[in-house]
């Protein structure tokens, strides 16, 4: 009888593989390799608003709720919220959100959040997914999209974690809060489950943001 894998190992073991094709798709590859423009970062940073104005809503839901809090306050800090950034940011880009459709793997998305209301455990797979992605590589994307296309780093507070100076230690600390949230092996199983999804449908806008 060995040792069931904790809940931070699962999830990385069970993504690593949809995180190399997110990190080698045309999109996310010809962004990062300096060939697109201001203009497609910009046009994901729309997409994204969607995807965080969903994130920070059920988890602000969740959070009020007696019934889910316990399963996402272990994770659960302001110091994430990116949704007041992303529209500084889109703000200081020139990008109207109100102009802005999301495209349909974006509506999917959303829904899947919202879709995890009723089950805590599936919505901590969105938070770990977006999160601790720009916690990483989204320290890159900051420095690329400056280096490529000279988007000055005031319309890229997205990427700008006031208050956690060792991005790290962070990502350590939040991992070992994964791994004490009080879920049973079930809901263990719909966390990592629901990973795989969201990784997906990250994958599913950068194929239409490539489109
Ligand atoms: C520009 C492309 C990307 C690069 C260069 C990149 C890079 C990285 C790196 C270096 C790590 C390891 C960080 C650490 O363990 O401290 C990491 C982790 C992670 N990335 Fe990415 N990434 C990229 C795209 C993405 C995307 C598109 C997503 C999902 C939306 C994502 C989600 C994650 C997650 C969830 C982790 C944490 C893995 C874990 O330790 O459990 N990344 N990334």
């Amino acid at each position: 009888m060995g040792e069931r894998p904790s809940i931070s190992s699962s999830l990385r073991d069970a993504t690593a593989v949809a995180h190399e094709r997110a990190e080698r798709s045309d999109f996310i590859g010809d962004l990062m390799a300096g060939r697109l423009d201001a203009e497609a970062y910009r046009t994901l940073a729309a997409q994204l608003y969607f995807v965080y104005r969903a994130l920070e809503e059920v988890g602000d839901d969740l959070h009020a709720a007696d019934g889910a809090r316990a399963v996402v306050a272990p994770i659960f800090d302001e110091r994430l919220r990116r949704l007041p950034r992303l529209a500084a940011d889109l703000d200081a880009l020139g990008v109207d959100i109100s102009t802005v459709e999301p495209l349909p793997a974006v509506a999917r998305y959303v829904e899947a959040i919202d879709a995890t209301r009723n089950d805590p455990a599936r919505y901590v797979a969105h938070h770990y997914t977006r999160y601790l992605g720009d916690l990483s590589g989204g320290q890159v994307i900051k420095s690329r999209m400056i280096s490529h296309y000279g988007i000055d780093k005031d319309s890229l507070t997205f990427y700008a974690f006031d208050g956690i100076d060792k991005l790290k230690r962070y990502k350590d600390g939040y991992r070992d809060a994964l791994d004490g949230l009080p879920i049973d092996d079930d809901a263990h199983r719909r966390l990592v489950d629901e990973a795989i999804r969201a990784f997906e449908y990250n994958e599913a806008l950068f194929a239409e943001l490539a489109a």
